[in-house]
C-alpha cells in the first residue's frame, strides 16, 4: 500500500492515504469557525491530503468552553462550519469533524458552568475540581453530542469523530484514573465505557457519514490505562465506523507529540495490537510522522496515515511526495503550533517555526503562488545564518539574481550550533534552507567576510542578515573567572562542581546545563527567574526540566549572581527577599544573552538606502523570526 493510493473509509471514498489531523488553531471566534481557519485547512487539502480532520476539538455543550474552540452545538455555528465544508471539498477531498467535550482537562469558568467530569478526579494539569456528572448531566451532554453531530451533518461534512483522546471526557470515562463511579456508568471496562458507546450510537443516528472514534491507546498517567490495556479497551468500545489512535491526556501531552524535549512511546507495537483487533478502518501515526514513516504504519496493518505537524511545516508535503519533490521537514520544536495553541503565547494561534504562512494562510499566498518579481534586482544578501538563506532561495525563486556571501566556511549560522542534543531535529532546518538556497540557484559565496567598503553600487539591494554576537560575559563586571555557555557548548572543560548562572532563560541554558551533566559535573542551575529556562515555551518546559533533574541538576530560582570573587566565591541574592548566600563551585559558568550584529548595517544604512535587514541583526531572537523576517521581505521585493 501507498500513500497515494486511494482508500475506503466506511463508504466514503478517499482520494489517498494521506490525513491532516486536527489541530486546535485559536482561528476561532466568539465559538465559531473563522475564514482564516477555512483558509487553513483548505491549503492541506489543496497540499495533497485526501482526508481533513478537523476543525479539532469541537465542542458539544456550554458546559465544555473556551476561546480556543468551535461551539458545533450551537447553530450559529453553521455558517462558518459550511465555508469550511465547502473549502475542503473544492479540492476534491473529504472533511470529517471532530468533537469533544473537555471533562477535567479544561476549565468550566468561560461559561459560568461547572467542570463537568465523570468524578471529582482532577488532572494534573488542569487546577480546578471537577463536579461528578449526574445522570441529568450524562443525558444532556449525550444531547449535545447528537445536536452537534447533526450541525456537522447540515454543514455538510462527509462525517464526525468523537475524540478520546488528551483533553476528552470520552477517555477519561474510560480511564480508571479519572472515572471513580461507582454507578452504571463507572466500575470495569464495560461499564466505563458506557459513556462512549451510548456518545457513539448517538451521533451514529445523527448522520449519515462514518462515525470515527479517536483514542488514546495509552493515558501514560499514574493510575491510568497502560498498552497493556488494549485488549479490554478495544473489547469494551463499540458502535465506530474507524479508529485514530493517539496516545496520552492533557498531563502527558508532551508525549502525544514527540518534541525536542521529551523522549516518545513507541507507539508502532501497539498500534499492530489495535489493527489486529479492530474490524474497521485504522488510522496511524507515530509520536512524530513523517512521509518516511508511512511504510512502516501501513506494514503495522493501517489504513491510513496523518500527519499533523508535518502539513504545518509544510502543507503541499503529500503533492509534493507523491511527485517525488523535496518538501521542507518539521523539525519538532513545537515553539509555535503548540506554543501558538496552549502556551505562553496565550491568546495567538497556530503558527510553525518553518512556515511563517501556516496560520496566515489568508494574507499570505503559497509560496508556489507567488508572483514572480515584475522588477528584478541584483541582490547581495550577507550572512547565510537562516534568515538570509530563507530570504536568499525565495528572492531567488521570485526572479531576482541572488549573491549571498558568509563569512565563514559554512552555511547555517548559529543553527550549526543549536542543532546539538535535544535539539538535534534542527539538523533539519538548515539542511532544507540550503537545499531550498541550491534549488533556486542562488550564487553562495562562504570564506566572503563583508565590510562595508566593498559593498559597490552595482547591488541594487543589499540584505544584512548577521545575526547575533555571542554573549559577552566580561560584561558582568565579575573579578572572578567565568565561562561562556557558547565556550561550553563547543567543549571548553570545567570543574566537577558547576554554577550555571541562567541569564538565558532560554533553551541555551538547557542545552548547557545537559552538556555539563553528561561532562559528568555536578550543575546548581540558578535563575532570576521562578527556575531556570522559565521563557522555554510551554510544551517543552516539562520535558527539559524532567530531563535535567533526571540527570541531578539543582535549581535555585528567583536568584541571581551579584559577585563572583577573586577567589571564585559566588555571592547569590535573592531577587524577592533580598537575602544573600554564598557558594563555592569549581567553575562559575553564564549562559548570557545574544546582541544584533548591527555594526554593518549601521554602516550601509549611512551610505545607501537600498539596504534592508533581517532576523538577529535587527534583536536576536528565536529561529521563527528569521523565518519570518527572510519569507516576508522575499515576498515584498
Ligand atoms: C497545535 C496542535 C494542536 C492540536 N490539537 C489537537 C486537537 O484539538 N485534537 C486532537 O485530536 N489532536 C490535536 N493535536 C494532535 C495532533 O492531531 C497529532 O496527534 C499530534 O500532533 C502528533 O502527530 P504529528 O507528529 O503528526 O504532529 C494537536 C497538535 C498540534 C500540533
Ligand atoms: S512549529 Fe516546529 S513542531 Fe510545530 S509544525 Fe512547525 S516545525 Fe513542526
Amino acid at each position: 500500500m501507498d500513500l497515494s493510493e486511494q482508500g475506503a473509509l466506511d463508504g466514503l471514498t478517499v482520494r489517498n492515504r494521506g490525513v491532516f489531523r486536527p489541530v486546535r488553531t485559536r482561528l476561532v471566534e466568539d465559538g465559531k469557525p473563522t475564514d482564516a481557519l477555512a483558509t487553513h485547512l483548505a491549503a492541506r487539502a489543496a497540499g495533497g491530503a485526501g482526508l481533513v480532520i478537523g476543525p479539532a476539538g469541537m465542542l458539544v455543550h456550554p458546559s465544555a468552553s473556551g476561546p480556543a474552540f468551535v461551539d458545533a452545538y450551537d447553530d450559529g455555528s453553521l455558517p462558518g462550519l459550511t465555508s469550511v465544508a465547502d473549502a475542503i471539498h473544492a479540492h476534491d477531498s473529504h472533511i470529517i469533524g471532530q468533537l469533544t467535550h473537555t471533562g477535567a482537562e479544561s476549565r468550566g469558568d468561560w461559561e459560568m458552568q461547572p467542570q463537568l467530569a465523570p468524578a471529582s478526579s482532577p488532572s494534573d494539569a488542569a487546577y480546578e475540581m471537577p463536579k461528578q456528572m449526574t445522570q441529568a448531566d450524562i443525558n444532556s451532554v449525550l444531547d449535545g453530542f447528537a445536536t452537534a453531530a447533526n450541525n456537522l451533518d447540515r454543514a455538510g461534512f462527509d462525517g464526525v469523530e468523537l475524540a478520546a483522546g488528551p483533553f476528552s471526557v470520552l477517555r477519561q470515562f474510560l480511564s480508571p484514573r479519572y472515572n471513580t463511579r461507582d454507578d452504571e456508568y463507572g466500575g470495569g471496562w464495560n461499564d466505563r465505557a458506557r459513556f462512549v458507546n451510548e456518545a457513539l450510537s448517538r451521533v451514529t443516528d445523527s448522520v449519515d457519514g462514518p462515525v470515527g472514534l479517536h483514542l488514546s491507546l495509552a493515558e501514560l498517567e499514574y493510575g491510568g490505562y497502560e498498552f497493556d490495556d488494549i485488549p479490554d479497551l478495544l473489547d469494551s468500545v463499540e458502535g465506530f465506523d474507524y479508529l485514530s489512535c493517539t496516545v496520552g491526556s492533557y498531563a502527558t501531552y508532551n508525549q502525544t507529540h514527540a518534541g525536542i524535549s521529551a523522549s516518545a512511546p513507541d507507539l508502532l507495537d501497539p498500534i499492530t495490537t489495535a489493527t489486529d483487533l479492530v474490524d474497521a478502518p485504522v488510522i496511524g501515526r507515530l509520536p512524530f510522522t513523517s512521509v518516511e514513516d508511512a511504510d512502516a504504519l501501513f506494514d503495522a496493518g493501517v489504513d491510513f496515515v496523518s500527519f499533523t505537524r508535518q502539513l504545518l511545516a509544510d502543507a503541499e508535503t503529500l503533492s509534493k511526495a507523491a511527485a517525488s519533490d523535496r518538501h521542507n521537514r518539521c523539525i519538532q520544536c513545537n515553539q509555535k503550533c503548540l506554543e501558538g495553541v496552549y502556551g505562553h503565547a496565550h491568546g495567538g494561534h497556530v503558527e510553525c517555526v518553518v512556515n511563517p504562512r501556516t496560520g496566515r494562510e489568508t494574507d499570505l499566498a503559497a509560496l508556489s503562488a507567488v508572483d514572480p518579481t515584475a522588477l528584478p534586482q541584483r541582490v547581495l544578501v550577507i550572512g547565510g545564518g537562516p534568515a538570509g538563506l530563507r530570504f536568499a532561495s525565495i528572492a531567488a525563486d521570485r526572479g531576482h539574481d541572488v549573491t549571498l556571501r558568509e563569512a565563514s566556511d559554512s552555511l547555517g549560522g548559529q543553527l550549526g550550533l543549536a542543532a546539538e542534543g535535544p535539539l538535534e531535529p534542527f539538523t533539519r532546518a538548515a539542511e532544507d534552507l540550503e537545499a531550498a538556497v541550491s534549488d533556486a540557484d542562488v550564487k553562495v559565496e562562504l570564506n566572503s567576510p563583508v565590510s562595508g567598503d566593498t559593498v559597490d553600487s552595482s547591488w541594487d539591494t543589499v540584505v544584512v542578515a548577521t545575526g547575533a554576537t555571542r554573549p559577552d560575559v566580561s560584561t558582568y563586571d565579575f573579578e572572578g573567572e567565568v565561562v561562556n555557555a557558547f565556550d561550553v557548548l563547543e567543549g571548553a572543560s570545567v570543574g566537577d562542581d558547576v554554577l550555571l548562572f541562567d541569564e538565558n532563560r532560554w533553551i541555551i541554558t538547557v542545552q548547557t546545563g545537559l552538556t555539563l551533566l553528561d561532562m559528568g559535573s555536578t550543575v546548581e542551575m540558578v535563575s532570576s527567574d521562578h527556575y531556570p529556562a522559565f521563557r522555554t515555551e510551554q510544551p517543552n518546559l516539562p520535558g527539559f526540566v524532567a530531563a535535567l533533574q533526571a540527570q541531578g541538576a539543582e535549581f535555585t530560582g528567583n536568584h541571581t549572581v551579584d559577585a563572583v570573587s577573586a577567589d571564585g566565591t559566588v555571592t547569590l541574592r535573592n531577587t524577592l527577599t533580598g537575602e544573600t548566600m554564598t557558594r563555592e563551585p569549581d567553575t562559575v559558568v553564564v549562559a548570557g544573552r545574544r546582541h544584533a550584529d548591527e555594526d554593518l548595517y549601521l554602516e550601509l544604512a549611512e551610505l545607501r538606502d537600498d539596504v534592508y535587514r533581517i532576523g538577529d541583526a535587527i534583536s536576536p531572537r528565536k529561529l521563527d523570526r528569521a523565518y519570518y523576517d527572510g519569507e516576508q521581505l522575499a515576498r515584498r521585493l
